[in-house]
């Protein structure tokens, strides 16, 4: 193991063995960090070890119970996130904080709207600075549409538009790319590394282990709230980050366990929605696991929720085992033995004042509640086995769910979908944001319930999770099926062929 070896130029922002705690809880006990001008810095670490609270603490938001704070070499200290912005530190956090009521523009330029003559707030110049923007970062947002209803990757996409236009000296990203794709990542990437050439230090959060090595000039590791390391990413391996970050060997990826296939469960025929998705048809089978690929989107997620009963369809139809699923509801959805775990867990999948326990066992509720079965004891003890299962790490069961980290606020979600034993699973992005350590465990559990027979459907932008889990890969672009593969064809190639038409041949 190499010994950490912070910088020996003079960092833009750096702290030294900072702590916080919550109560009784310690999120950070050594959070230490050196954040050089024109690097690119990634920070990795298990969910839960610290690393939100550590960028919450450079961002204002935390005040550190102790540590060192330096900007430019000199001691400093941020009492509200306005402090540390007017130091040219522009934050992106995990979970996207844009006004919905408001335009585009409007959010990227809140507080400081251009002034047009007479004072007035120039809606214009907002709106071409806002276009402007979004052509550097190559991406076709409205500028004047309202926030509300936009994706992640386009809200993620926003709030970066908005870090340039500050023209931030650091930028620091908390899992920027979980919610993008190849092309979106990319994108993003250009993005970082114009900024660092120009001389801004970047930090950023990921679970993703190809972009860590494909971005960053220095990785730092953390552990249990504690700073472990500070490499040179050309001079350390994966292995090696993996080892320091869990304290052990581990693979990323669970072997798929081969289930026998039977009859089709769901089936989903000439599914459209106007403007969104059309002509979708396709079966899963008893014990299949098909994986929906796709680049954002393309309406894969749009697909799950029209299943699910969230959102209307205009055409086609949904059957479960032969029988027609009623249109737009969810309960009869549930109650035909349907299961979703949304993308955007925070808003779509917790109660965030309930505790984790009543969480995980929420739709399990309602369902025992129907046959009035329901049972305190038998609900705590299967809050806490799943819990345990997908290593949620909390100080106790009985927080509320808002306290955990957001990784493991994924695992609940998944726990809660989980423990209610569906006949077909729709999931989406199963391993967002869970940590290399968890997610074999995930992987694991999903190729368990195919084997007990249950029909899963699952939607996955990794594409290394999609050709290692699915029996059988369907493709979307832009609202309708392109391809659908068979295990034994899948390459990452056709995949991304089908999701984007964009190689020269097919291979
Ligand atoms: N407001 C809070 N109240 C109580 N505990 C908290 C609070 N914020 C964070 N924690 C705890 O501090 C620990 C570190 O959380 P943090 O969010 O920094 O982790 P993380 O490294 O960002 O994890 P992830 O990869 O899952 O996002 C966790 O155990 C979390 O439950
Ligand atoms: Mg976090």
């Amino acid at each position: 193991m190499t010994t950490s070896t912070l910088a020996e130029d003079v960092p833009v922002l750096e702290l030294h063995h900072a702590s916080k705690a919550f109560g009784a809880v310690v999120a950070l006990s050594d959070g230490t960090i050196e954040i050089l001008p024109g690097e690119i810095h990634a920070l990795v670490g298990e969910n839960g070890a610290g690393k939100s609270t550590l960028i919450k603490v450079l961002a204002g938001v935390h005040r550190p119970d102790s540590g060192d704070f330096r900007l430019d070499g000199q001691p400093v200290t941020f009492s509200t996130p306005a402090d540390s912005k007017a130091a040219g530190i522009s934050v992106i956090y995990q979970e996207p904080t844009l006004f919905p009521d408001l335009t585009v523009a409007e959010n990227i330029f809140i507080g400081r709207q251009p002034r047009g003559r007479g004072g007035l707030i120039s809606r214009s110049t907002m709106r071409t600075e806002a276009t402007k923007l979004f052509t550097t970062l190559g991406v076709p947002i409205d500028p004047e549409r309202i926030a509300a209803g936009l994706s992640i990757a386009d809200q993620q996409i926003i709030e970066i538009a908005k870090a340039i236009s500050l023209d931030a000296r650091v930028l620091i990203m908390d899992e920027p790319t979980a919610a993008l794709s190849g092309v979106e990542v990319e994108r993003l990437f250009g993005v970082a590394r114009s900024l660092r050439d120009r001389g801004a230090g970047i930090l950023f959060i990921s679970h993703r282990f190809d972009e860590v090595f494909g971005l960053s000039d220095r990785i730092t590791v953390m552990r249990d709230g504690a700073f472990i390391a500070t490499h040179t990413t050309g001079s350390v391996t994966v292995d090696a980050i993996v080892r320091e970050m869990v304290g052990r060997d581990i693979s990323a990826l669970f072997p798929k366990q081969e289930a026998a296939i039977g009859a089709p469960v769901l089936s989903v025929r000439g599914l459209g929605r106007v403007g969104v998705f059309s002509d979708i048809s396709f079966d899963v089978r008893a014990g299949e696991i098909v994986g929906l690929a796709g680049l954002v989107g393309a309406g894969r997620t749009e697909v799950a929720r029209a299943i699910f009963g969230i959102d209307k369809y205009d055409a086609g139809s949904v059957e479960v085992s032969g029988v027609p699923l009623r249109p737009h509801d969810p309960q009869a959805a549930i109650a035909a033995g349907l299961g979703l775990v949304p993308e955007d867990r925070r808003k779509q999948g917790l109660v965030m004042e309930l505790s984790v326990t009543r969480n995980a066992t929420l739709t399990l509720r309602n369902a025992l509640t129907r046959f009035g079965l329901i049972s305190g004891a038998r609900e705590h003890a299967l809050g806490e086995e799943w819990s345990r299962r997908l290593q949620v790490k909390t100080a106790s069961p009985d927080l509320p769910v808002a306290t955990l980290s957001g990784g493991n606020q994924q695992k609940v979600v998944l726990a809660k979908w989980l423990a209610t034993d569906p006949q077909v699973l729709l999931v989406d992005e199963p391993t967002r944001g869970i940590d290399i350590g968890t997610k074999a465990e995930v992987h694991r559990l999903i190729s368990d319930l195919a084997g007990r027979g249950i029909a899963v459907l699952m939607i996955s932008s990794e594409l290394p999770e999609v050709l290692g889990m699915a029996d059988r890969i369907l493709v979307m672009r832009e609202g309708r099926l392109t391809a659908t593969i068979d295990r034994a064809d899948a390459t990452a190639e056709r995949v991304m062929f089908a999701a984007t038409k964009t190689l020269e041949s097919m291979p």
